[in-house]
């Protein structure tokens, strides 16, 4: 098997030997477009020894059973509720089947077309049963002589709870025939061309070390054809590869895997937001489901925008989605200068999720009027429900900000634009001069007694895990129950470490060791986003055999199955990790008050290494060697 990273395709060449000891070789080529919703095949059967009859049959199948759950509940639902069938139908030309969703009412339809091209392939039959349509192919054999065909497959779907459900039928046909029209050859060079254009800008080279750029570049190329290119859909955790976490998508999608899209390809992170503001209106509806008679808060996991969470301590209680959002937000509009996207929903995001805060939160008269948020989950979902968690607070602060700053701006630019917004909205200044208050007034308190940032409350009054002896195989959350976890000092994932990764400028290097000293020790990793993260901040503080060590981890955490679920499907985070992990670890790029910044290190072992960047419609390569650092700027 070979996949082809600057072609965009797989290539599988298998022989079979039947059981009446004939051997037939198989070939095949498949490409899933980045560019439409079809995937092609090129398939052929060569006989080496054999002759007589052939018969290919081309399927779709559905019905399939999800994935056992076991005693895992990150894979997903036992037994989660199969699609109703709308229409199937199978004949010469096409065959198609179409399926609804049972709660949100979301229509999908899959067609597959074919091309035989004169070969000595003819149609012999079809068939259509609920959940599967198939057309048969036919041809006489003999050694030497291969069978081939293209087989093009296209997707089609509704919105969420759409009435005219056979729509997508129509179009997906269409698709499909249409593409078999084109041809293979046509889809495939339209792929390359793509991804063309994409290695051109994106490509990461590690001097000297071919495993290690290989791996970069596989990441990489997951993540671009697994990001949603349009606002359509969501970026899930597991991209498209697999049953885990159930296609959801979660703050993996802005904080991880949006910042590696928009310094590749901007135009990508765009479409992601754009899904975010998609499904505003659910974000809204799940506000005041939580009781909030204003604003807008994302769900912890979701597909079409509702909150899919089953346990709202470790779910709906992760608030920091919003202020994940915001910063993405902000990560765009810095890197891009598009300030057309505030009015193009930016704003309404920004100023919608801000409203949520002083929701969550108040200014604490027995703590001199200081603004405390309360009864949330950060990232480390060991410790759950408490009040003032370090990132959440810190990441709600930026986000305050960065909303105050929305309105500044749009109020001297578009002043008109924004007046309309606001009305909307009901929004007035008085809001706004709330969210400047409760961003300066925030609480991001310093244990006096050990000299690091809290990672919340009470988190360091709780007695201390013993990790001593720990099974790093085995997450805790398989053995143990939450209560047993959200008692101890123990942390799945980066928290205080992810808010210095995100929002570190400002404090002193000295408490940022200390802190990081601290809560690395009780940190189990169990979370694949964890080890990426404590490598960046480990280069900041040039702890560079540490840096390599996690960055390690998150590059080869599905090649090398460390985590022992990548049949469950690839960990887009982690592997967002690995890019960030050379870009804001090893060459310790940052943006401080819209100014792009770079202290680049070389890790220990390396000759050099080079990736790219967009910024501001133009492309900067970063070439870091033993002798220096070459910034070079084109486009
Ligand atoms: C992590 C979350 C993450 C989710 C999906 C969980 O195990 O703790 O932070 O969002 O996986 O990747």
């Amino acid at each position: 098997r070979t996949l082809d990273l600057r072609n965009g395709c797989l290539r599988r060449r298998s022989r079979l030997r039947t059981p009446q000891g004939a051997t037939l070789q198989i070939d095949s080529e498949r490409l899933v477009s980045l560019d439409a919703d079809v995937l092609g095949i090129r398939f052929s059967v060569t006989s080496i020894d054999y002759s007589g009859t052939l018969t290919l049959a081309s399927t779709i199948r559905t019905g399939q059973r999800p994935a056992r759950q076991g005693d895992d509940p990150r894979i997903g639902v036992v037994g989660s509720h199969r699609l109703d069938t709308l229409a199937v139908a199978a004949d010469a030309n096409v065959a198609s089947l179409a399926q609804r969703t049972r709660q949100s009412g979301i229509a999908l339809c899959c067609a597959q077309a074919h091309r035989l091209d004169g070969g000595p392939l003819v149609f012999l039959d079809a068939e259509s049963e609920d959940h599967r349509a198939v057309q048969r192919f036919r041809a006489e054999l003999q050694p030497g002589q291969s069978a081939a065909l293209e087989k093009f497959v296209a997707y089609a779907s509704s919105g969420e709870g759409v009435t005219d459900a056979l729509a997508p039928v129509v179009d997906a046909i269409a698709l499909a025939v249409q593409t078999a029209n084109d041809g293979y050859a046509a889809l495939a060079a339209t792929q390359a061309a793509t991804l063309d254009a994409f290695w051109r800008d994106a490509d990461i080279d590690v001097v000297g070390d071919a495993r290690t750029q290989l791996s970069l570049r596989f990441n990489l190329f997951h993540l671009m054809q697994s990001a949603s290119r349009h606002a359509r859909s969501g970026t899930a955790a597991k991209g498209l590869t697999g049953e885990g976490y159930e296609g959801h998508c979660f703050w993996d999608t802005e904080v991880f895997v949006l910042p590696v899209m928009l310094y590749t390809a901007p135009e990508i992170a765009r479409a992601m937001l754009g899904y975010r503001y998609r499904t505003l209106d659910a974000a809204r509806a799940n506000a005041r489901e939580m009781n909030h008679p204003r604003g807008a808060l994302y769900p912890w996991r979701t597909i079409a925008g509702a909150e899919c969470s089953a346990h709202y301590p470790s779910g709906s209680a992760a608030y920091h989605i919003n202020a994940d959002i915001a910063y993405a937000i902000g990560l765009y509009l810095d890197a891009t200068g598009d300030t057309g996207f505030l009015l193009e929903g930016g704003a309404e995001m920004l100023f919608e999720t801000a409203r949520i805060w002083p929701q969550a939160g108040h200014f604490d008269p027995l703590r001199d009027g200081a603004f405390g948020i309360h009864d949330v989950t950060g990232p480390d979902e060991y410790t759950a429900l408490v009040d003032n968690n370090f990132y959440t607070n810190r990441m709600a602060q930026r986000h305050l900000l960065r909303a105050v700053a929305a309105w500044e701006s749009l109020s001297a630019s578009h002043p008109q634009e924004l007046r309309a917004l606001a009305e909307r909205l009901s929004l007035a200044q008085d809001e706004i001069d709330l969210w400047r208050r409760a961003a300066e007034a925030m609480q991001l308190p310093v244990d006096a007694r050990l000299d690091i940032l809290a990672q919340d409350d009470t988190f360091l009054h709780k007695p201390r895990w013993d990790l001593t002896d720990h099974n790093h195989d085995r997450p805790l959350l398989l053995d143990f129950h939450p209560l047993t976890l959200y008692r101890h000092q123990v942390c799945k994932q980066a928290d205080v470490v992810m808010a210095l990764a995100l929002a570190g400028d400002g404090f002193d290097a000295g408490l940022k060791r200390r802190s990081y000293d601290y809560y690395e020790a009780i940190t189990t990793h169990d979370s694949t986003l964890s080890p990426a993260i404590h490598g960046i901040v480990a280069s900041e503080l040039d702890l560079h055999e540490k840096a390599l060590h996690y960055f390690t981890e998150a590059l080869r955490v599905d090649l090398d199955d460390l985590h022992g679920n990548t049949d469950h499907g690839v960990h887009m985070a982690a592997m967002a990790g690995s890019w960030l992990g050379v870009a804001w670890g090893f060459a310790g790029l940052r943006v401080i008050d819209g100014e792009l910044a770079f202290t680049p290190t070389l890790p220990p072992g390396w000759n050099g290494y080079r990736f790219g960047v967009h910024w501001r419609g133009r492309r900067l390569r970063v070439d870091v060697a033993r002798d220096g650092v070459r910034y070079r700027l084109s486009g």
